[in-house]
């Protein structure tokens, strides 16, 4: 089993968003049985919630279950995972700290797998914005998933 885990501050708005939109592309690909996603956070403020309303809503709007507890990051997750995806900037300098040098090449911003998205490109934080912000971040989230599916297809020939 290949293993994902989406990182975002709070894991209530993006990770769960980007967590929910890169099971779906695993169910529409049928490759469920071979990659497997989570989602968690940097920061322990919203531990055990669900995903944001808005956040689900936003999923839903474009027929994509967003679901989940939130959970805080450890650094020992990096030894469960094959694949750790921050959100932004302050998310990855973040779990820079705390990486072990044996997994650090796992460790990249989601963005970077879409071809189109700027370099250095984050998925901007909707949590304090207009629900419109909940909408933007389902479409880039599609666009970057879409870009590391493919990634994680060729490194592991599926
Ligand atoms: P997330 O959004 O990191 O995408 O889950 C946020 C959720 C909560 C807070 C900030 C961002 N907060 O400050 O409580």
């Amino acid at each position: 089993m290949i293993r994902v885990c989406f990182v975002c501050l709070g894991n209530i708005c993006r990770s769960p968003i980007a967590e929910g939109v890169f099971r779906n592309l695993l169910e529409l690909e049928g490759l469920s049985t071979r990659i497997e996603a989570e989602s968690a956070g940097i920061a322990a403020y919203h531990v055990g919630e669900a995903p944001d309303p808005r956040a689900r809503a936003a999923g839903l709007r474009r027929g994509i279950p967003i679901q989940g507890s939130a959970r805080q990051f450890r650094p020992k997750d990096f030894a469960r995972f094959d694949y750790v995806l921050a959100m932004d900037r302050s998310n990855l300098d973040d779990l820079e700290i705390g990486v072990p040098d044996a997994d650090r090449h796992k460790l990249k911003l989601l963005r970077s797998f879409d071809p189109k998205s700027p370099q250095g490109a984050s998925v901007p934080d909707p949590y304090y914005g207009p629900e419109t912000g909940f909408d933007q971040v389902v479409e880039i989230c599609v666009d970057a998933c879409r870009g590391l599916l493919a990634q994680i297809r060729r490194e592991r020939q599926l």
